[in-house]
């Protein structure tokens, strides 16, 4: 259902650049971004909601999945850094934007790109859980399943990922390719 056969080489946004294949197609994603939504409306019946997006790499995703909860949310942002231009965890995660909405009493829920060794993650709860939210829960587009020391379980996962580089619907490696439609492998 989701590889392709079309060279994508064709595409005019790699610029020749190597990409090995497509991994989710724009439709594959499209169709789970809205499953995930209608999860997410059901999960939270009451109370206020705050879905708290992780950038750079989680902006395609989580403007994609506003748009299909069906109830009353806020939305902010965090921004932390801990990769650098490598394609593995350095394991030091820096805190560059912190949220300016009010924590305390609010389900929070955290917006991921990708958990991959779970470093980014198990910093993050550990510190957003010190601001006394009513409950605290994330969500991941992707999940690579090798994480050992999770601090806490990803609740939604949209997709679990094969384990590999993976750039697109806001990957990024270098920066680049985090405006394709298309969730792809890097070679
Ligand atoms: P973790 O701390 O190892 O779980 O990695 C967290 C962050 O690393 C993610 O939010 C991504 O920004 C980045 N990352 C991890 N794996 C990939 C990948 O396959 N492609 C692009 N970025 C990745
Ligand atoms: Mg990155």
């Amino acid at each position: 259902m989701t590889e392709q056969s079309e060279p994508i080489a064709a595409d005019p946004r790699l610029d020749g650049r190597a990409v090995r294949r497509i991994v989710y197609d724009a439709g594959t994603i499209a169709a789970r971004v809205q499953e995930l939504g209608a999860d997410i409306t059901a999960a939270y019946p009451d109370g206020e909601l705050l879905v708290l997006g992780l950038l750079k790499g989680s902006f395609i995703f989580l403007s994609d999945l506003v748009r299909h909860i069906a109830r009353p949310l806020q939305v902010d942002f965090l921004v932390a850094s801990s990769y650098g231009d490598a394609m593995e965890s350095s394991g030091v995660v820096r805190l560059l934007y912190d949220p300016e909405t009010e924590l305390a009493g609010k389900h929070i829920l955290l917006v991921e790109d990708i958990v991959d060794s779970g470093r980014t993650l198990n910093r993050l709860i550990d510190l957003l859980g010190d601001r006394k939210p009513r409950s605290l829960d994330i969500c991941a587009l992707l999940h690579k399943h090798i994480a050992t020391e999770l601090h806490h379980p990803t609740r939604f996962i949209g997709f679990d990922a094969p384990h590999e580089f993976l750039v697109g619907y806001g990957l990024d490696h270098a920066e680049n390719f985090r405006h394709l439609p298309y969730v792809a492998s890097l070679q």
